[in-house]
């Protein structure tokens, strides 16, 4: 049986790789591949949202905004997409997405958007 000792232990290894996998930087531009971003979307995503980026897309779930749509939201950001992934929602799942899957994920949604509205980046740290 696992004493409460180990089990502490356990978590603090767990915290301590946590840390190191998602180190302060981890928002620089060059994270991420679009083509990796738009394979995960289409796997997890396109039940619900238009991932492709097509004008006259429509999602499959009608309350959930097209990919396109999202990508041209101002203000709409990796930080911005990372906070609504990690956060609780009303209708749409509650995903644990990791950090690598985020930027793959926001550099492919960067490449839907429309050249004259681009979002602000986010601050470096
Ligand atoms: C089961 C359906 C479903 C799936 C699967 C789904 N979504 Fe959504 N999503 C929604 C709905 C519905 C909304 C809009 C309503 C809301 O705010 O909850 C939404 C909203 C969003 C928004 C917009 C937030 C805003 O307010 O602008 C983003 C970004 C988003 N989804 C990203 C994703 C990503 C990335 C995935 C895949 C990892 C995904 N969604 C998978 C249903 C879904």
């Amino acid at each position: 049986m696992p004493s409460l000792r180990n089990f502490i232990c356990f978590l603090s290894v767990l915290l301590a790789t946590a840390c190191t996998t998602a180190p302060h930087g981890a928002f620089a531009d060059e994270n991420g591949d679009p083509a990796r971003g738009r394979t995960y979307a289409q796997d997890h995503c396109a039940a619900c949202h238009a991932v492709n980026g097509g004008p006259s897309d429509q999602s499959p779930n009608l309350d959930a905004p097209t990919f396109r749509e999202v990508a041209n939201t101002p203000g709409f950001t990796r930080m911005a997409l990372g906070a609504w992934l990690r956060s609780t929602h009303q209708q749409m799942p509650d995903f644990i997405v990791e950090t690598g899957h985020i930027d793959d994920v926001y550099v492919y949604l960067e490449t839907l958007r429309a050249p004259r509205s681009p979002a602000p980046q986010s601050a470096p740290h």
